[in-house]
This record gives structure tokens, sequence and C-alpha cells, in this order.
């Protein structure tokens, strides 16, 4: 296929994102303007030097400069602004549905209330549910580098926003935070009634997949890339359809794998296993939904038949309701039955 033609059947596909942090859809002009308006001096003179400094050589060195370009945000108007940028723009890629993770704990350690942080990214998503008929749902993520008790406390300030609050995950440094740090306060947050996800096997070993599994009882996993080690674990994420939300192009950046080519997404679907592809931090990885299906498509040669397949997946392993998955999913299908 030529890849303008590529471009254009991917465009057209009906989308679910399913792994974004909103913090890391922070464009650099957006990050200039609300820096300016709060009047903090960034590190960088310029867009093109903070670009410049977008090379990273593991998840470590990304998380060191998402957070400092966090802590331009203050007021609600600029949390409001970030999330409908990015609302903006997904909804020129034919992204219907969007499934948001939000840190808390990013914000709040710096002062700024929980409640600025969260009235500011809901009332861009209930806009977007307006007018842009784009669905969604909130998730709130603890920092995995910092104490349970600090997760505890985070889980106590989102009470009186239970209803905007779908669910809670686990996100920030993997590697020495293991998801049996966390499983009080997943526990805890299951009793108030929100649904579990958690970020493993990204750079973390196979074990923390079990972890997230037995001990926080996910009900997806973020990544989850490191599985393929492990013949008992794949059989039991195909035996419980377990989700694992993949993020190609942040594993080319994060170098979780040195090239696209080597992406493990095919072997994944081979296996049986409910692969999903979505954009993770699509400000600094370079690219949003309609980017991480290309590059993945191109570089891994997918088939028509596999495209269609991981947009099934996305809306499968989301939170809408049987009957609304199943509209996005027939919609889907239509689509790619359309093409031939
Ligand atoms: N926070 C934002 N992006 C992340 C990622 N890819 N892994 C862990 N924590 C994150
Ligand atoms: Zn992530």
């Amino acid at each position: 296929m030529e890849s303008h033609e590529l471009v254009q059947l991917i465009q057209g596909i009906p989308k679910a994102e399913l792994h974004l942090h909103i913090e890391g859809s922070f464009e650099p002009e957006l990050m200039f303007e609300i820096a300016k308006r709060n009047n903090i001096a960034l590190d960088y003179d310029s867009v093109e030097s903070l670009k410049k400094a977008y090379k990273f050589n593991n998840l470590q060195e990304f998380l060191d400069i998402y957070y400092i370009g966090a802590q331009v945000l203050i007021h609600e108007q600029d949390f409001f602004d970030l999330t409908w940028a990015y609302l903006t723009k997904v909804h020129s890629q034919n992204v219907v549905h969007v499934e948001v993770f939000f840190d808390p704990q990013t914000h709040t350690d710096r002062g700024v209330p929980f409640e600025v942080v969260i009235n500011g990214i809901y009332k861009a998503l209930e806009k977007g549910q307006q007018e842009l008929n784009i669905s969604f749902k909130l998730i709130m993520s603890y920092l995995r580098h910092l104490s349970e008790e600090s997760a505890f406390k985070t889980l106590e300030s989102s009470l009186p926003f239970k209803d905007w609050v779908d669910g809670v995950g686990l996100d920030s440094s993997e590697l020495g935070n293991p998801p049996s740090k966390f499983a009080n306060v997943f526990k805890a947050s299951a009793q108030h009634g929100y649904k579990l996800v958690a970020h493993a096997g990204e750079e973390g070993p196979s074990e923390y997949i079990w972890e997230a599994l037995d001990l926080l009882k996910v009900v997806r996993i973020d990544h989850g890339n490191r599985c393929l080690n492990d013949n008992a674990l794949v059989e039991r994420l195909v035996h419980e359809k377990m989700a694992l939300t993949l993020c190609p192009l942040s594993n080319v950046a994060l170098k979780v794998i040195q090239k696209m080519e080597d992406h493990p997404v095919v072997t994944m679907l081979d296996k049986g296993l409910l692969a999903t592809i979505h954009s993770d931090d699509p400000a600094y990885f370079g690219g949003y939904m309609n980017e991480n299906y290309y590059e993945t498509a191109r570089a891994l040669q997918l088939t028509k038949d596999q495209l269609e397949q991981l947009a099934v997946n996305a809306f499968e392993a989301s939170w809408l309701s049987r009957e609304t998955k199943d509209n996005h999913i027939a919609e889907v299908k239509q689509y790619f039955k359309g093409l031939n």
C-alpha cells in the first residue's frame, strides 16, 4: 500500500484511546504560552531548544522532563486548555472515545489543589463530549515513586469527585517500585467503586505483571510488553482476555525496544492477546493515535485484518457499556468492509 493510502485508511478508522497521560499531551507551544501567562521561567529559551531536549535513553530520563513541564500548570484554566487542546487534536484523527490518565500528585505536591486540577480537566472533557461527540472516562494515576501513604491521601482527595473518576492507575518509575507496594491502596480504591489498571512490564519484569493481576486485581495492563518472556503469563492473559494497552512510539522513544520493527504487537495478536495501540505521551514521543497506528503498520507491514483487530480490541477493552462497545465495533467492521 502507498503511504498516503495507509494514512487515509488509518484516518478513517473510528478509534478509542485508552492509554494517554494528559500531562504527556502538553505541546511545547502551549507550555510556553501557559508559562508566560503564569510568569514562570522555563529552563529553555524556545520551543526548538525544548524539543531538542526530548531525547531519552529510558523511562526515567523522560519522566524528569515530563514533571518539569507540568510545573507550569497552576490554574483551572491551564488544565482546561491542556485537555481541550488534546481533545481537538484527537477529534481531527477520528478518535471517538478516550480514557484519560491524570497524575494528581504531580500537582498537589506543588500546592495546586486536587479540585483545581480535576475541575479543569473534567470541564474540558464534558465540552468535548458535547461539542466533539467524544465520550470519555477519567483515570487518576498514583505515582509509584512516591509512598503508598501519599497515594492514600490522593484517594481521600478524590472522594468528593467520585462521580467524575472512573478508575485508578499506577504510573511513573517502574523499576524498584513493584505493584505490591500499592496493594492496600488499590484494595481501598476498589472498595470506593473505582476500576483498576496499572502500568506493568514496560521496563519492569514479567513478575510485575503477575503482581498487578494477583495483588492489585487490575482489569487492564498498561504496556505489558515483558509478558512475552513468560509463557504461563501469556496463557493467563489470553484466558482472561486481559487487555494490554501498547504504546509503540513510546516504546521506541524510551528504548523499551530498539526500533519499531522489533515491536511485539504482531506476536501478541498471533498469540491471541487482547493488544491495543495508544499514544501514552504524544507531545513527547512523536505522535498521537494516527501516528502510532501508521508507524506500527508501516514497520510491521500490518494487514487490514490486523488493523481492524486492533481497533476492535480497543473498544472491547474500554469501559463503555456492552451496547455502546457493540455499536462502535459494528462501525469499525463496517468501515473495513467498505474498503474492499
Ligand atoms: N507517566 C507518563 N508516561 C508514563 C509511562 N510511559 N510509563 C510510566 N509512567 C508514565
Ligand atoms: Zn503510560
